[in-house]
């Protein structure tokens, strides 16, 4: 895994380390109001590999650059790529680790931009290299809080913990059912005979980054009005119904796909759990407003599909793509059928999971 560094640096890494990108199965916009989500981990990863350098500067390459990037440990790079890694360094500097200059090279399976985590896999592979460098004393769940507060600080979005949790505790068997206040997980396996589908609504996400910013404002104004800690504090759903709008409907949204996690990790249930990702769907669309009309669309179409279980965006929302969960020996028809029909309305979609039927 170590031919990219060869080839930009000319000579081998120290270290190289990979993390995957994830799909959340149900639970948006729950992980910063302290609830709980269901992400899983995706085949394709993002692999960073190291060297020391000498003196104080790093040098970062990728394949998907012509040129490489510069920086210092004092100063956060103008390019937003460069900053994760940037922030993930100043993590562990800030945590007290000398970290020397480094030659670092980034190979990523995962399209950036669509709502797959490119930039948790990139911050906990980033960190998981620089562990093994460094030695450090770092455990998984430290290492998803690192990458967390690398993106927080130094990438300017305000995103919960789900992301760094899955690309640093989830596998691609299993969904990741965590818990965001006491950040406790539980491996949950997937119906027998479902299988996940990821399609791309073709639609780059847009302000992502002002717009997530203001969701989360908003929970946050609700939750004073409502006088408690976060909204998973609220015991009674009706109580959200007092409050004017937009807040009544951001909290119901949040309040409701609590319950619908908790709900669909009680049993192994492809119904149920398809049922609820349904309802997300119309919940992220109607009360929490992060859809857009092709995400509608290609969801719609997943949904009407007699090999699908359910289906929803994943993510942030405001593009990117869509999850749905269908029977496994189906889904090569599912990808087939559904890209078809979105094609014929006009649409641009295209298979983004599982990478093996893309061979
Ligand atoms: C982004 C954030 C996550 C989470 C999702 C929405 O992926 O990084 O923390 O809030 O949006 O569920």
């Amino acid at each position: 895994m170590s031919e990219g560094f060869v080839a930009a640096f000319g000579r081998s890494p120290e270290v190289a380390a990979k993390a995957p990108g994830r799909v959340n199965l149900l639970g948006e916009h729950t992980d910063y109001n302290d609830g709980f989500v269901l992400p899983i981990a995706l085949p394709q990863q993002t692999t960073v590999s190291l060297a020391r350098a000498a003196g104080r500067q790093f040098t970062l390459r990728s394949d998907g650059f012509a040129r490489p990037l510069a920086f210092t440990i004092d100063a956060l790079p103008d390019e937003p790529f460069g900053r994760y890694v940037f922030g993930c360094v100043r993590e562990v500097v800030d945590a007290g680790h000398d970290v020397p200059a480094l030659d670092i090279h980034v190979a990523s399976e995962l399209p950036m931009g669509v709502g797959l985590s490119s930039s948790a896999a990139l911050e906990v592979a980033t960190l998981r290299a620089l562990r093994a460098l460094l030695a450090l004393p770092t455990d998984d769940v430290r290492i998803a809080q690192m990458a967390q507060r690398a993106e927080i600080e130094h990438a300017g979005v305000r995103c919960g913990i789900m992301d760094q949790m899955a690309s640093s505790l989830a596998d691609t068997e299993h969904a990741l059912f965590l818990d965001a206040r006491s950040l406790e997980t539980r491996l949950w396996s997937l119906p027998d005979g479902a299988a996940v589908l990821v399609l791309d609504s073709g639609i780059p996400r847009s302000l992502v980054a002002s717009a997530f910013n203001q969701r989360r404002s908003e929970c946050e104004e609700a939750c004073a009005r409502l006088g408690v800690a976060s909204l998973r504090d609220v015991r009674r759903p009706e109580q959200v119904e007092a409050l004017p709008d937009p807040w009544r409907r951001r909290a119901r949204h949040v309040v409701t796909e609590n319950a619908r996690v908790l709900r669909a990790v009680e049993r192994n249930d492809a119904g149920l759990l398809g049922e609820l990702m349904n309802a997300s769907h119309a919940s992220l669309r109607d009360d929490y407003e992060v859809s857009i009309p092709e995400l509608d669309q290609l969801v719609s179409l997943l949904q009407e599909h007699p090999a699908v279980h359910g289906a929803k965006l994943t993510g942030a929302g405001f593009g990117g793509a869509c999850v749905a969960v269908c029977h496994a020996g189906r889904i090569g028809e599912v990808a087939r059928e559904v890209l078809g029909d979105y094609r014929r309305l006009g649409g641009r979609g295209r298979l983004l999971a599982p990478p093996a039927l893309l061979a």
